[in-house]
């Protein structure tokens, strides 16, 4: 493993993205049994997608061995689809079921997805009480984050505003492209998605953000090679003060190996 600590970025580098995910899944762990300890709720903001599936299925296996228990955690997801019914095998509610929620202990209550069937004219309030949610749990003490090809992190999309909120939003071209395959073609691509604002994400009191692979390389390094940006939302993470970042080799190999 790797580590670098250039002014405002703290990263790993691990050989693969399994012993990645490893090391995540042991953030994620350490910090609810710390939190129960002390009889403390842990509130987690979960991310979907290909990057977190094996950090899921190791949380998973710690459960399964009595190593970690989700009573006294809530979650918020990051983002989901718009429209989109939770039954749809596409829907992040669906994976979040079958990646995590169908073989743990956590409560139903305690479980947070963005609404994707929720009626046009009362997204806003929607959305305004989804942010209250979080804040009137105290706040989401570790917040996972992939990120995508473009840099967008939830479905924040370049030229996202750093205050944004939790919002309806269109998707970018080549998120849409990126999702295609999943959704049998473009044409059933959804267009728009609910996310968590940037503003939203940055109020975690940790951030643990993870990316894999040499395709996620270029917006990886748009957060070393670039200021804060609208362009490339993952530069947003520059504004808070606690952040890993946690990459494999292949997402790493575009950051210049002087700073590593
Ligand atoms: C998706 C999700 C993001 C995710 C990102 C990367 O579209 N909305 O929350 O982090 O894009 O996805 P993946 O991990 O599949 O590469």
């Amino acid at each position: 493993m790797l580590s670098l600590n250039n002014e405002l970025i703290n990263a790993k580098v691990f050989k693969n993205k399994t012993i990645g995910s490893d090391y995540v899944c042991e953030l994620i762990r350490s910090e609810i049994c710390e939190n129960d300890k002390s009889s403390k709720k842990t509130v987690l903001g979960l991310a979907t997608g290909a990057s977190p599936k094996l950090i899921y299925k190791r949380l998973v296996h710690l459960y399964q061995k009595g190593e970690v228990s989700f009573k006294n955690v809530h979650t918020f997801n990051l983002d989901e689809y718009y429209p989109i019914q939770p039954s749809d095998p596409n829907s992040y509610h669906h994976y979040m079921d079958e990646h995590l929620f169908n073989h743990v202990d956590i409560p139903p209550k305690h479980i947070n997805i963005p609404n994707g069937t929720i009626d046009q004219n009362e997204i806003e309030t929607y959305c305004t009480s989804y942010d209250e949610r979080i804040s009137n749990l105290g706040g989401i003490d570790i917040q996972m984050l992939g990120v995508g090809r473009n840099g967008h992190i939830g479905f924040n999309e370049p030229g996202s505003k750093l205050g944004s909120k939790t919002r309806l939003v269109t998707l970018d071209k080549k998120t849409r492209v990126d999702a295609a395959e999943k959704f049998s073609g473009i044409n059933h691509t959804p267009r728009q998605a609910i996310t968590m604002g940037v503003s939203t994400i940055l109020r975690a009191k940790k951030i643990i953000c993870f990316a894999w692979g040499a395709k996620k390389a270029f917006a990886v390094s748009q957060l070393f090679n670039n200021g804060v940006t609208q362009d490339y939302p993952i530069t947003f993470l520059k504004e808070h003060s606690n952040v890993e970042l946690v990459l494999d080799k292949g997402a790493a190999s575009l950051i210049d190996s002087k700073i590593l």
